[in-house]
């Protein structure tokens, strides 16, 4: 019997996707046994937006919630995303911040990292992984899936390989924008598991409906685990559902591991708190519903609605249309990097500049500029070298990978911060998100004093 496995996302990129990543630890902490006690290859828990998140918004220690869902979990593989270099935000650290959060997150809990890079250039996550496997956890290359003349079956390939060697033990499709067809996904895992000798992973999302054909065709292929979301936290911009396809698969003869009664009542766990999202309003029923049109423009729906939103700010929704022509255009010129963040803002922000300008690249950010400096790694394909001199001038980019420019950085970060960190996983918090650190640091104090200390004030 062939086995599928599945990665439940709920805790994650439905989390993320859905109701922007406000599920707090106590919402979820009751379902964590029964989740554990499902059958998944592994638990998405972790990194991308729920680190941000919780110093940002739920007044929670990230580390904490890790070690916390560790505890309840431990017969699950715990997974979490990693952006390579950049960790979970979007700058480059340098290499000893890297391996600091690298092995922190193992050491609290994380079994399996899933690394990429918006650029998909292999220098920007090889720290990453290596220190990864250096700490005994699974690092998994993730691809991200994008659609252009120079992305080829034989680009992806090469990808492939070139994480095989890094040391990656799985590879992931990463189809953040769910445009990827199920002839396409049929295509690409048959290839690479002709190329590699490694599990393939599929991630994909909704957002256009392909979802779960595709996961379909992608199984037919050979896909050995694919990322879903529990039904009731599932579909539009998240994931497709997890009984759904366990329903089909194990119809299919496929053998998925799964127990159908966990997943009930994993399912009615969430309802409520999918509902009360909806009535809060912080789950907007729209990013619930299909929307084809990323497939007719091939740029991600979450780009699409930027640009709706920047021209109908300033009054110029009458030249959609134009901007819509600019942005493959912008793309091109870039060397056709994947429309995921950043360069999904930065393409359609440069795309905005060039039609509102009424001329191309008169005004440029200086995200872009970086980019073409090389700042952010390799750019997939060749960049028009006209575009580079009107933006550059005679300025050389750099040779080679960003970080190698940069300094150590966690030591003098541990010294800033000083008492206020009270270990090295709050040190990175420090380092990841100083601001929103620094905030919850305090406040956490400040609740640990209340316990012991009381005002008295005068009441005559
Ligand atoms: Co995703």
């Amino acid at each position: 019997m062939q086995k599928v496995r599945f990665t439940e996302t709920v805790l994650r990129d439905a989390n993320q996707s859905l109701i922007a990543t406000r599920m707090k630890f106590r919402e979820f902490e009751p379902i964590l046994k029964e989740l554990d006690k499902a059958g998944y290859y592994s638990l998405e828990c972790w990194g991308g937006a729920t680190f941000d998140s919780c110093l940002r918004y739920l007044n929670e220690d990230p580390w904490e919630r890790l070690r916390k869902i560790k505890k309840a979990c431990p017969n699950t593989k715990l997974q979490m995303l990693l952006r390579g270099q950049n960790l979970l935000g979007y700058r480059h650290y340098p290499d000893d911040v890297v391996r600091m959060f690298v092995k922190k997150s193992i050491e609290n809990g994380i079994d399996i990292i899933r690394i990429f890079d918006a650029l998909n250039d292999v220098k920007n996550i090889e720290v990453a992984v290596d220190e990864t496997v250096k700490n005994g956890a699974i690092a998994s290359g993730a691809i991200c899936y994008t659609i252009s003349p120079i992305h080829t079956l034989d680009s992806y390939v090469e990808l492939a390989k070139n994480m095989q060697s890094l040391g990656c033990q799985t590879i992931a499709i990463k189809d953040m924008a769910g445009i990827l067809s199920p002839a396409e996904a049929h295509k690409l895992v048959s290839s690479l598991k002709e190329a590699v000798d490694l599990p393939i992973v599929l991630h994909t999302h909704c957002t256009t409906g392909l979802g779960f054909m595709t996961c379909l065709k992608a199984v037919e292929a050979g896909v050995d685990v694919i990322d879903t979301a529990i039904s009731t936290m599932s579909g539009g911009t998240a994931q497709p559902a997890t009984e759904t396809l366990n329903y089909t698969l194990a119809e299919l003869g496929y053998d998925t591991g799964l127990n159908s009664d966990s997943l009930r009542e994993i399912a009615d766990f969430f309802k409520p708190i999918r509902s009360k999202a909806l009535e809060s309003g912080l789950l907007n029923p729209t990013v619930l519903c299909t929307d084809a049109k990323a497939l007719d423009y091939q740029v991600p729906g979450g780009m699409l609605s930027n640009l709706v939103a920047q021209l109908t700010a300033q009054g110029k929704m009458d030249k959609f249309d134009e901007v819509l022509l600019e942005t493959p255009r912008v793309r091109e010129d870039l060397g056709y990097p994947p429309l995921v963040t950043p360069m999904s803002q930065m393409v359609g922000v440069q795309a905005t500049n060039n039609v509102l300008a009424g001329e191309r690249y008169k005004n440029v950010s200086k995200e872009v500029k970086s980019y073409l400096m090389g700042e952010y790694g390799k750019a997939p394909g060749a960049i028009n070298e006209d575009v580079k001199k009107q933006i550059l001038g005679d300025v050389k980019g750099i040779e080679g990978r960003f970080a190698d420019t940069l300094e150590p950085a966690f030591e003098a970060a541990k010294a800033e911060i000083g008492e206020k960190a009270h270990s090295d996983e709050d040190v990175l918090s420090y380092i990841a998100f100083p601001t929103q650190a620094e905030n919850y640091f305090d406040y956490r104090d400040e609740m640990a004093g209340k316990i012991y200390t009381y005002e008295f004030k005068a009441i005559d």
